[in-house]
């Protein structure tokens, strides 16, 4: 089900959104670190790696206020060796207008509940930049803990640039095994 805020609308993706989705990612791609990519994706190719999240049976969720797209976020494989299958990455990206009004905290914290739901164990963030505060706060906010720094791992706009890791639970987490019955699929 979506889920609304005052005027705040959480919602799965869909093929309309793409060209809103390339436009705020294109932003962070272009100006801040929170990406590795250098050279923004066109629509066709976020269109492409969207499907490829649904066809993991994963969700990919938009945040629309009065109409308009103003983020997204998306849960993927942390990596895709098969025992690291209850275990996701994922990814959030507010436009830049838009940010510090709670658009962030209401779609990870919806992406948070449905990967739950759906069995998962582990949720990874991967941040880009050591002193990415806005993101790191947000995760915190989310219950996400540090658990590494991986120092100099990127270099973009001239720099080194850090990995911040930052880990939570999903549902029961390790407390029980594992008992979801399907594998992902390899990718
Ligand atoms: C990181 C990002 C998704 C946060 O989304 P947002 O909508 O701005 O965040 P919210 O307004 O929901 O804020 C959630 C919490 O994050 C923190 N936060 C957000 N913006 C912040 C800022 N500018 N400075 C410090 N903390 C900030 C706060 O702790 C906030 O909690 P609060 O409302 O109680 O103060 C957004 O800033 C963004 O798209 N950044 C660029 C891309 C990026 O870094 N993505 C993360 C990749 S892992």
């Amino acid at each position: 089900m979506p889920m609304s805020g005052d005027d705040l609308l959480i919602r799965p993706a869909e093929d309309d959104d793409i060209a809103a989705i390339a436009a705020i990612y294109r932003h962070h791609v272009l100006h801040g670190v929170a990406s590795f990519e250098e050279v923004p994706p066109a629509p066709d190719e976020i269109d492409r790696r969207r499907r490829a999240v649904l066809e993991r049976g994963l969700p990919y969720l938009v945040a629309e206020r009065e109409g308009r797209v103003v983020g997204y976020c998306y849960a993927g494989p942390y990596r895709t060796r098969s025992a690291y299958r209850f275990t996701l990455e994922d990814s959030i990206y507010v436009d830049a207008a838009e940010i510090h009004r709670g658009i962030g905290r209401a779609l990870l914290t919806e992406l948070v509940a449905r990967c739950g739901g759906l069995g998962y164990r582990q949720m990874i963030a991967v941040i880009g930049g050591r002193d990415q505060w806005p993101s790191i706060r947000l995760h915190e906010a989310l219950g996400f803990a540090r658990v590494g720094l991986l120092p100099a791992v990127g270099f973009k706009f001239g720099q080194w640039i850090d990995i911040v890791l930052m880990q939570r639970a999903l549902g029961p987490g390790a407390a029980i095994p594992a008992a979801m019955p399907a594998a992902m699929p390899p990718g």
